[in-house]
């Protein structure tokens, strides 16, 4: 599959001003976004649910990531004690699994210390978690998600699921209560001097961004933040918990999608907290996920939230979804220079060589 960049662009270029409709951003407004750069003109995605390998021409060195996403540890003790009421439904969820290579009986504590064991043994240049890695931010998990990866000494990247940050039953708003608890429990888990909301780093050349979709909703401020990273023309990937929506998608693949209001909110009340919006998500939240889908130098977005894998290809970009880690699950995420077919003068060579 080679990605059609010119053609895409041209496409926006022309529907925009055919119709005179869509976002200031796709129109001449936005002169980066529209043009379109000849080193990510080369493009392919394979992916068969446990390895995802992205060759660009944009990529100059190998560069191997994992992705950890919805380990569901549900460990606490007694000084949680006063919040136990509000963890006591997703205590018991997920806390028996079957091992996804086997079929053995395991659980989520101790497949999240499989997963970090292996990772000393692998070439790993980062690992991304993209939430739900505990099921409430309880201090022994979060200590013991600490410890785990810390051993096996490859920077590690996280962003917050919709349950990390999540006592059911507080009083408060989603926003408040994410700030809060990660503020108070998982900012150990960040690294340093990040705002935890929305931060990049860049490894070898790839520009990595974690964005915290967790309350369905993007801020003003994180949009503004993917606009400014994109702009830098850098080869990205995108990490987010919850997936983007993409046609034929339910509403586990919320960001964007049509559908999410309150009307379609199943499980406000057995997750006790504010039901979603009667209007539907932000014109942000929108335009979240339409700046990332028409980026040209976007070469991947990678999500959890669903516990399933899924792929998709939203306007000839890959959003892909990692089954979740409560099994042992995990995704290997190789980016790779675009192979270069031979010259004539190397096949020359190459005969010269033969004989
Ligand atoms: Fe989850």
């Amino acid at each position: 599959m080679t990605r059609p960049l010119l053609s895409r662009r041209q496409f926006f270029c022309a529907a925009t001003a055919a119709t005179a409709l869509g976002a200031a951003n796709y129109s001449k407004a936005d002169p980066v976004i529209l043009e379109p750069k000849p080193s990510f003109e080369q493009f392919s995605f394979a992916c068969d649910g446990r390895t995802a390998k992205i060759y660009s021409s944009a990529i100059t060195e190998q560069i191997n990531i994992l992705q950890i996403s919805d380990s569901h540890l549900y460990l606490e003790d007694d000084r949680d004690r006063e919040f136990q009421e509000f963890s006591a439904r997703m205590a018991k969820a997920y806390n028996h699994t079957k091992r996804f290579s086997d079929g053995k009986d395991t659980n989520p504590t101790e497949m999240f210390a499989e997963i970090a064991q292996n990772v000393k043994r692998q070439d790993y240049d980062a690992l991304a978690l993209t939430g739900d890695i505990v099921s409430f931010p309880s201090q022994l998990a979060v200590e013991f998600v600490k410890e785990k990866l810390e051993s096996t000494e490859t920077p590690y990247y996280y962003t917050c699921g919709n349950h990390d940050w999540h006592y059911e039953g507080l009083p408060g708003t989603e926003k408040e209560l994410r700030d809060d608890w990660i503020e108070k429990r998982l900012k150990p888990l960040y690294p340093d001097g990040v705002d935890p909301l929305a931060y990049s780093r860049v490894v070898k050349g790839v520009n990595l961004l974690f964005i915290d979709d967790s309350t369905n909703e993007i801020l003003p401020k994180q949009l503004d933040f993917l606009k400014k990273e994109l702009a830098k023309e850098l080869p990205t990937l995108v990490f987010l918990h919850i997936p983007l929506f993409a046609p034929e998608r339910d509403l586990d693949y919320a960001i964007g999608h049509p559908d999410f209001n309150a009307e379609h909110d199943r499980y406000w009340e057995s997750e006790r907290r504010p039901r979603w919006s009667a209007e539907g998500h932000t014109s942000v939240t929108y335009e979240f996920r339409d700046a990332i889908i028409n980026a040209p130098n976007t070469l991947g977005v990678f999500a959890g939230h669903v516990h399933g894998t899924s792929l998709d290809l939203i306007n000839g970009t890959p959003s892909n979804v990692v089954r979740a880690a409560y099994d042992g699950s995990t995704l290997r995420i190789e980016l790779r220079p675009f192979p270069k077919r031979p010259t004539p003068r190397d096949r020359v060579m190459n005969n010269v060589n033969a004989k």
